[in-house]
């Protein structure tokens, strides 16, 4: 079994797992919830060396930040813990979200995760959308406070566009950006998102780098997800869209096999290959999934393997979007 290996988020950031554990899954989004298997995720997890655990307090709403919470006591030095705050939801209409960015809104949301995760700091915070009715500069600088009171030790933003990042970094040093990253997203290759974070020396987290879980090839009909599932709501999970997709999830099973690796390890060992800078953070709340994932490090592609899956995956590719008209309205602001 190998070890699993470490890189540095951003220039001058620090070193984690070069795999990081999505935990979003284990409380929200993907079908029911199971506390006992997650937690043992978990631990398996950090047996293998990946220590570096992502979550958000808009996951459950909360229940993944209490669920981590519960794990990480007694443990809270053996990991990086990232988690993120900007998504408002109104309990009068849970399924409605606004985003905040205003400067007291911040100070109020780390207060709310630093609880339920129970720990004193943050490693690293993310602001989950960019809120277009408040100045990057004004978020980022209320952000910068939490770090100088000990509250927060690194900055990060999810799904900014270059130029948000490049304004950010002006107020504070931004350590990672987190957008969606995968053989059938490769929406920051375009936006010049990729291209800032390595001008900038800012780390790159892909998110759902296993395109929700349909580059494994486990998901074949949409009638095994169960009917809350956010994929379904998705375009790329719908109708003819679906069809089309499983084509290219089809493809990249064929050449999996061709290398003696598993969709998994294939889909994660191209986004590894994309550069040193980039650590995703592949979800599941299931250990034999995990352990699928960490074989993703064994993995090596040759310029051959990488122009096959270019071609198959090339930009624009998948079809449909991959959130609703809402959701693609909050990205690259
Ligand atoms: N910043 C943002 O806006 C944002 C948005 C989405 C996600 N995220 C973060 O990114 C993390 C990862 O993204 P994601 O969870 O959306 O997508 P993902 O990592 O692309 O895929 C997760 C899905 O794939 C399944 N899966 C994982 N490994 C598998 C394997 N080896 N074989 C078969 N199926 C497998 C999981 O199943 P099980 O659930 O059954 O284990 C889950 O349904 C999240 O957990 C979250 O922390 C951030």
């Amino acid at each position: 079994m190998t070890t699993l290996p470490t890189r540095r988020l951003g220039r001058n950031g620090p070193t984690v797992s070069a795999l990081g554990l999505g935990c979003m899954g284990m409380s929200f989004a993907y079908g029911a919830a199971d506390q006992d298997e997650s937690l043992a995720t978990l631990e398996r997890a950090l047996e293998r060396g990946m220590t570096f655990l992502d979550t958000a307090d808009i996951y459950g709403p909360h229940a993944n930040e209490e669920l981590l919470g519960g794990f990480l006591q007694g443990r809270r030095d053996q990991v990086f813990l990232a988690t993120k705050f900007g998504f408002v939801t109104d309990p009068a209409n849970p399924g409605a979200r606004t985003v905040s960015g205003r400067p007291e809104y911040v100070r109020s949301a780390v207060e709310g995760s630093l609880k339920r995760l129970r720990t004193d700091r943050i490693d690293l915070y993310y602001q989950h959308r960019v809120d277009p009715n408040v100045p990057i500069e004004d978020t980022v600088g209320a952000m910068a406070e939490l770090v100088a009171q000990g509250k927060v030790r690194y900055l990060g933003l999810s799904e900014p566009s270059a130029q948000t990042l490049e304004r950010a970094q002006a107020v504070h040093p931004i350590t990672a950006v987190q957008s969606e990253y995968s053989l059938w997203t490769r929406d920051p290759e375009n936006n010049g998102v990729l291209a800032t974070c390595e001008r900038l020396g800012v780390g790159f987290v892909p998110y759902s780098p296993l395109g929700r879980g349909f580059l494994t090839g486990a998901i074949t009909d949409t009638g095994s997800l169960s009917r809350d599932d956010f994929r379904l709501s998705t375009p790329r999970f719908q109708g003819d869209n679906f069809a089309r997709n499983l084509e290219l999830a089809q493809q990249a099973k064929d050449l999996a096999a061709s290398k003696g690796c598993t969709p998994a390890q294939l889909a994660l060992a191209w986004v590894l290959a994309q550069g040193e800078h980039i650590v995703p953070i592949p979800g599941t709340k299931r250990r034999k999934y995990l352990d699928d994932n960490l074989g993703a490090v064994e993995v090596t592609l040759t310029a051959d393997d990488l122009a096959r899956l270019d071609a198959v995956f090339a930009p624009g590719a998948a079809a449909g979007e991959r959130y609703t008209e809402a959701g693609m309205a909050m990205i690259g602001r």
